[in-house]
């Protein structure tokens, strides 16, 4: 059994603009191991987050194969690629996507539910995550109550409750300021040492791309590996 989390091959994405076909990703080749930590930079318009989503099975590549945990995810029905994202991995959106109709602890609470936990055996652990993302006091609120950057924390914690082997994370901290991103760093951090949780991460922050260890930039469609020097 291979120790990769992602393996993704010549991945190629374009979309159809008009009678003409733009270009977004052309041969996109990347391993990341189980426990990385890793880094997606690059210009606005890129293509990161039509990567990210590639890559979480939201959305569906023009050619090239991702394969994830060994199982080529693009073969897999919708339901079952629901299940998968459900069991493995959790996706923290460039904007939120929280149900507005939910109260923060329910929003954060629902992966487990979908899971198949019971609301009791569930809601302590959202409020624990809640608690993590420094946010119990607001467990009652709905997202309309909430700022931009409470909202992005909300989504982070529902992003994790599940505690699932890869975390797919795009912009985490665009819309927080230096202390509470730095503490979603740390979360990030912790959970990558207590249960060797794998992250790729695409952000315009580059202090947080040095932290995260390895980075790489997408540009024209291809991927680079950038050195910290
Ligand atoms: N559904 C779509 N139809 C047509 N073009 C699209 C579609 N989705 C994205 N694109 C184009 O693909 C390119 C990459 O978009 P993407 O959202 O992946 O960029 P990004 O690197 O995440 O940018 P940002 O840093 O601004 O979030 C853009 O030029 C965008 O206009
Ligand atoms: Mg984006």
């Amino acid at each position: 059994m291979s120790d990769l989390v992602i393996d993704c091959k010549k991945l190629g994405k374009s979309y159809q603009d008009g009678k003409a076909q733009v270009e977004v990703l052309k041969g996109v080749d990347l391993k990341i191991k189980q426990g990385e930590m890793l880094a997606i930079v690059g210009s606005s318009g890129s293509g990161k987050s039509t990567l990210l989503h590639i890559l979480g099975t939201l959305d569906t590549a023009s050619s090239g194969t991702v394969t994830i945990k060994g199982v080529e995810v693009a073969k897999l029905s919708r339901a079952k690629q629901a299940e998968f994202r459900n069991q493995h991995m959790g996706f923290i959106y460039q904007f939120h996507h929280l149900l507005m109709e939910f109260t923060a602890l329910e929003n954060v609470a629902m992966p487990l539910l979908i899971r198949g936990m019971s609301a009791k055996q569930a809601e302590p652990e959202a409020l624990a995550m809640l608690q993590r993302v420094g946010l119990e006091k607001r467990a009652s609120h709905k997202p309309s109550e909430l700022s931009g950057g409470e909202r992005q924390r909300v989504a982070i914690a529902r992003a994790l409750v599940t505690k699932p082997a890869l975390v797919l994370a795009d912009e985490p901290t665009g819309n927080l300021d230096k202390h509470n991103a730095i503490n979603i760093y740390e979360l990030l951090a912790e959970l990558n040492h207590q249960l060797n949780t794998s992250f790729v991460v695409v952000t315009h922050d580059l202090e947080l791309a040095e932290k995260l260890g390895r980075s790489v930039q997408l540009d024209d469609g291809v991927i680079a590996e950038v050195s910290h020097a």
